[in-house]
């Protein structure tokens, strides 16, 4: 098979090294990718949300199998365009992907289908939105109703925040028309997770949970970037949670979402909040997570391309039944390395060493987030390549250990032999896993 996976980052290079794993595939292309990506896929200048030229390219190319990273395509229809043409894409549909691309459709569905999540209003106008701000109080959680590019939310802890925010958005309409129309939600308190499922609509697997880091520094400070590190599995959620989870809000979405006449056959991403009242949604995403997605996949013992294949022709039942996903029963760490000054301004071009010695490390892989391969000469005149920065977000060195300690040893040990000009990193991932094993259904109610 000829496969095209869209996007440019970790997680498309995540998915690009689980795909060239697997027996069917004979070709893999990526549109953009990066420089890492590119060791392994033929990369494409075309950008994933170019729908009109990726939909040509994979005509041209007789692409068998499309597998969209980001959120941005999915919610510009590429699924509706590819499919179309009869081309095979995993991924949701526009309609579904609003799930992700409306804050206030995922609130409203939520609402509908009483899927727990934290109380809200909508919001059209400044004013009202000020109004009931002063009337709640504070803390309050302010959203942009659009895609943000991850920067609609503010977690506001004092009425000029929250203020702040409804000006920012709504009347400066710092996000374009994404501030049109606002949500402000309870502020939610407790421990995070992710739940990323796969769904053909009727029947869904779910991978392992995981947890995202989201602030650049240590100890969850600073501002939130697009996410600094992630592990996997979560003890905190344990096997009753998770039950609990995939019973009072995956089924009830998906279920929901078919009552709507919405079909959903791709990755679906729940953002949950663990609260003393349960489990609540923060948000959904219509993708699979990153940096969550860097440390899955390692896990993966089974073929993704087949678990795909088997969404899209509606046949994840018999897929469940028959062949359900194998996981190593081993911990996987993955820590970014960022460019200086990320999640802000930053340069690019920096050089990286030491990435070989960190490959050869026993299970370590490291993906390739913001990165270019140039091509270099030696004394020798010999053509060698090398790899330089592109990006804020520069790569996940991932590593797998027997616990997840030994996955934090093993992937700092890694991180360490690695350096380029600026290069900063958390040094705190995975160790809340270590701490936060306390939160038990029995203790909640
Ligand atoms: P979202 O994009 O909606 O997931 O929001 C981004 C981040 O903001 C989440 O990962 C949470 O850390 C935080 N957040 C969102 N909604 C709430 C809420 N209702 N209460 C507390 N924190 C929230
Ligand atoms: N890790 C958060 C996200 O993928 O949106």
């Amino acid at each position: 098979m000829k496969i095209l996976v869209v996007g440019s980052g970790g997680r498309e290079h995540a998915l690009v090294w689980k795909i060239a794993q697997s027996k069917l595939v004979d070709k893999i292309f990526c549109a953009p990718g990066n420089g890492g990506i590119s060791r392994e896929a033929e990369c494409i200048e075309i950008k994933a949300e170019d729908i009109e030229r990726l939909v040509e390219f994979a005509r041209k190319e007789n692409i068998d199998l499309t597998v969209v990273g980001p959120e941005a395509p999915l919610a510009k229809g590429i699924v509706d365009e590819f499919r179309k043409y009869g081309l095979r894409i995993f991924g949701p549909t526009e309609l579904a992907a609003r799930l992700e691309s409306s804050k206030v459709f995922a609130k409203e569905i939520m609402q509908k289908y009483n899927i727990p999540t934290a109380g809200f209003k909508i919001f059209d106008h400044p004013e009202e939105a000020q109004y009931y701000i002063e009337e709640k109080g504070v803390p309050c959680v302010v959203k942009a109703d659009g895609l943000a590019q991850g920067k609609g939310v503010v977690v506001a802890k004092t009425l000029e925040e929250a203020f702040q925010a409804v000006r920012m958005i709504m009347r400066e309409r710092i996000f374009g028309d994404a501030g049109k129309r606002i949500v402000i939600e309870d502020y939610l308190e407790g421990e995070e997770a992710s739940i990323i499922v796969i769904t053909d609509s009727r029947e869904f697997i779910t991978f392992p949970p995981s947890q995202d880091h989201k602030r650049v520094f240590d100890e969850d400070k600073g501002p939130n970037t697009g996410g600094m590190g992630a592990y996997s599995p979560v003890p905190v959620v344990t096997e009753n949670l998770l039950a609990e989870i995939e019973r009072e809000i995956i089924l009830r979405i998906i279920n929901g979402l078919a009552k709507e006449g919405i079909d959903y056959r791709g990755a679906l991403y729940a953002g949950i909040m663990l609260t003393s009242e349960g489990p609540k949604v923060l948000e959904f995403n219509v993708r699979f997570g990153d940096p969550e997605t860097q440390a899955l996949l390692p896990r993966l013992n089974s073929d993704l391309v087949e678990v795909i294949l088997a969404t899209l022709e509606n046949k994840l039942s018999k897929f469940k039944k028959f062949t359900p996903l194998n996981w190593k029963s081993q911990a996987c760490v993955c820590v970014v390395c960022a460019s200086e000054g990320y999640p802000g301004g930053y340069e690019k071009g920096k050089v990286i060493s030491g990435l070989e010695e960190a490959e050869e490390m026993k299970d370590i892989v490291v993906f390739h987030a913001g990165t270019k391969r140039e091509k270099e000469k030696t004394n020798t005149g010999q053509q060698i390549y090398r790899f330089v920065t592109d990006g804020g977000r520069v790569l996940g060195v991932t590593g797998l250990g027997n616990t997840i300690k030994e996955a934090i040893i093993n992937t700092y040990q890694a991180v360490e032999k690695i350096h380029f000009e600026g290069m900063h990193y958390r040094k705190d991932i995975g160790k809340k896993n270590l701490r936060n094993q306390s939160y038990k259904l029995e203790e909640r109610r």
